[in-house]
């Protein structure tokens, strides 16, 4: 059966294309590398010993997207691809605006004209924002966004919810990420940062590799246990499979309208310490860090209430912070 995986070669869409054929199906991507690199495809063949299809292409055009639907006799679709970084979005919030939701408008129209009824969209904890409500469930209230990246996820969910409740003959499912680590375990395909990081994982494992002078640890004296920030650290394998469970979820469905969200993370809060820590003992190399001053927009926690997609799709996280930081320290070593 046919999958379209937007974003295919990027990081989290990379991972579920193995995961997609592990499990059976047939992943078609489709990618512009605005924002990925071919190698991915490389490394997805690797793993798998054959090549995956890969159309490189523009998701906001239409007609492509449709061509693609029609050619590829398309069950259900997986829209991973938008732009990601939080400051980028503040300086040029209509590139975020443009790309992150034509392309999901773009996908739906072809959907309906194509008929293709399975939608996956890749949402993200961060349209919690500032909610202090912990652990976050899906009924916790979405407060205002904190940025257009923000923005994005929340306005797409929306529109996703919005075209299901139309009576569209539409199914689907909007998954919120919370902090995607890790890498394939055989180090063949992983996270390609561009520039700086802006994450802690690629930062600590940049660190580790002698690319970065040090590591700085945004805030010391936030109301935690160790006084830095708590978050939800998955692994990107197990993001991959709770991809496949939800479309099997969806193409299992016998309505015709159906639409959900349901929080990924492992439910397990971890200190940005505590995952120095991890890094350390798993890499034997001792981190070169300094506390510095708290980044402007970060709450001090967050993590999520997993008990809906485990009772729901029955998937749970099956991998630790320190397996996922191992897998990421691996990948960095190969780059
Ligand atoms: N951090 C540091 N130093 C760094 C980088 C990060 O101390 O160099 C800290 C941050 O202050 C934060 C924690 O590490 O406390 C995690 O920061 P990340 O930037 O890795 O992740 P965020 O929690 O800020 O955001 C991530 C994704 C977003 C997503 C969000 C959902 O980057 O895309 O999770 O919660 F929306």
């Amino acid at each position: 059966m046919n999958i379209l995986v937007t974003g295919g070669a990027g990081f989290i869409g990379s991972h579920t294309v193995v995961a997609l054929v592990e499990a059976g199906f047939e992943p078609i991507i489709v990618d512009d590398f605005s924002n990925s690199e071919k190698r991915a495809l490389s490394g997805i063949e690797r793993i798998l010993g054959r090549p995956v299809k890969c159309y490189e292409a523009d998701c906001n055009n239409l007609e492509t997207i449709q061509n693609i639907f029609r050619q590829e006799q398309i069950q259900g679709a997986i829209h991973f691809a938008a732009f990601k970084a939080v400051g980028e979005s503040v300086q040029n919030p209509l590139k975020y605006y443009e790309n992150n939701l034509v392309s999901l408008i773009t996908l739906l129209k072809a959907a309906h004209t194509e008929g293709v009824k399975n939608i996956l969209f890749s949402s993200s904890a961060t349209v919690y924002g500032l909610s202090e409500e912990l652990p976050a469930t899906e009924q916790t209230l979405i407060p205002k966004a904190m940025s257009p990246y923000g923005n994005t996820k929340q306005i797409s969910e929306e529109i996703l919810r919005d075209v299901v409740a139309s009576g569209a003959l539409l199914r689907g499912i909007s998954l919120r990420y919370f902090n995607p680590i890790g890498a394939h375990p055989s180090a063949a395909i992983g996270e390609l940062p561009l520039g700086v990081p802006n994450n802690l994982v690629p930062y600590i494992t940049q660190t580790g590799a002698g690319i970065r002078e040090k590591l700085t640890v945004f805030g010391g004296d936030y109301d935690t246990p160790d006084g830095t920030c708590l978050r939800d650290f998955i692994h990107v394998c197990d993001l991959a499979e709770a991809h496949v469970i939800a479309m099997k979820y969806l193409l299992s469905l016998e309505v015709d309208n159906y639409y959900d969200v349901f929080n990924v993370g492992t439910g397990v809060p971890n200190s940005v310490l505590e995952a120095i820590t991890a890094f350390e003992e798993v890499s034997g190399k001792s981190l070169h860090y300094e506390i510095g001053a708290r980044r402007d927009g970060d709450v001090p926690s967050l993590y999520a209430d997993v008990s809906k997609i485990k009772s729901a799709l029955g998937w749970t996280a099956k991998r630790s912070m320190k397996e996922g930081l191992a897998d990421a320290w691996r990948w960095q070593q190969t780059l």
